[in-house]
């Protein structure tokens, strides 16, 4: 099989594309919900979160909103410079003591706090070894304590990269690995003797319109996050088959349109014992 030369998206255009894709999903209350039960649950109050991947604070942002329980304190590590300008503004809008790390988070990061809770939201695909470098966080978070990564769980865009992966070769790194679920995860953190707490979130996108020749644009977009390249540089038959493939997976219900896309919940508790 010929393959197609292509670059994988570049910061600003991760940035961009990112931008359409949350504009779609519909996990964030779902993903907050859960959020905001372990927050209750199992968080002293006053307690210390550190949010590894911010982006440009939508998790933070949202337990405030949802959960009257805060933080009293806040480190993120967010390295894309478009997002940490956002979560800066963020940040200062809601107050909260807070520490931001412009830097990426890795199995080398050592850190000059102990946390209750550490987030991983959606972040985990642009790690090298997702599993090692979960528990190596955990290591940071105090006894009780608890990591939870929200992640993609092994459908729709996950899905994808089997059968349209294999037609591409890669000019440039992809910078989130999209072909990294909850199902890889699980298996890696197995692989190191802990059993994680996994809860799939049945979280759809809205696609609703998005198939209009009005929107190919936007379509375009939402296809180039979910596979990492600019979609308009690919043959147009293949294009034909990634939206054929999108389109497939979708189902109208009162009206709209929805792309069935769960989000797995997976949470390892700190000082986990077994390792
Ligand atoms: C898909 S976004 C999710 C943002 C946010 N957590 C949310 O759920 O909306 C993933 C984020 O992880 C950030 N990131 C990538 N590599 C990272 C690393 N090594 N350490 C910390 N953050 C990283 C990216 O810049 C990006 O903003």
């Amino acid at each position: 099989m010929q393959q197609i030369p292509v670059a994988s998206l570049d910061p600003d255009r991760y940035a961009e594309t990112f931008g359409v894709f949350v504009a779609h999903s519909l996990e964030y209350p779902q993903m907050l919900s859960e959020l905001a039960a372990i927050v209750r649950d199992r968080c002293p109050d006053g307690f210390q979160l550190l949010d590894i991947g911010a982006g440009t604070g939508l998790m933070i942002r949202g337990l405030i909103e949802v959960c009257n329980k805060r933080p009293a304190h806040y480190t993120a590590f967010e390295p894309n410079a478009r997002h940490a300008r956002d979560l800066h503004a963020t940040l200062a809008r809601l107050g909260l003591p807070h520490e931001i790390h412009e830097t990426p988070y890795s199995r080398d990061t050592r850190l000059d706090r102990t946390y209750d809770l550490v987030l991983f939201s959606h972040s985990l695909y642009w790690m090298p070894d997702p599993a090692a470098v979960m528990l190596q966080a955990a290591d940071a978070v105090a006894p009780g304590g608890s990591v939870l990564a929200f992640i993609a769980g092994p459908y729709g865009v996950h899905a994808m990269f089997p059968l349209f992966e294999p037609r591409l070769r890669r000019t440039s790194p992809m910078l989130q690995n999209n072909a990294i679920s909850s199902h890889e995860l699980v298996i890696g953190l197995r692989a190191r003797g802990v059993e994680p707490q996994v809860k799939m979130l049945p979280t759809p996108i809205d696609v609703s319109g998005l198939f209009e020749p009005s929107a190919a644009a936007e379509l375009g977009e939402f296809i180039s996050f979910c596979l990492q390249v600019e979609f308009s540089d690919l043959p147009l038959q293949l294009q034909d088959d990634i939206i054929g493939y999108v389109r497939g997976g979708c189902v109208p219900s009162n009206g709209r349109l929805y792309w069935y896309s769960p989000t797995a919940a997976v949470t390892v508790s700190g000082h986990s014992p077994e390792r």
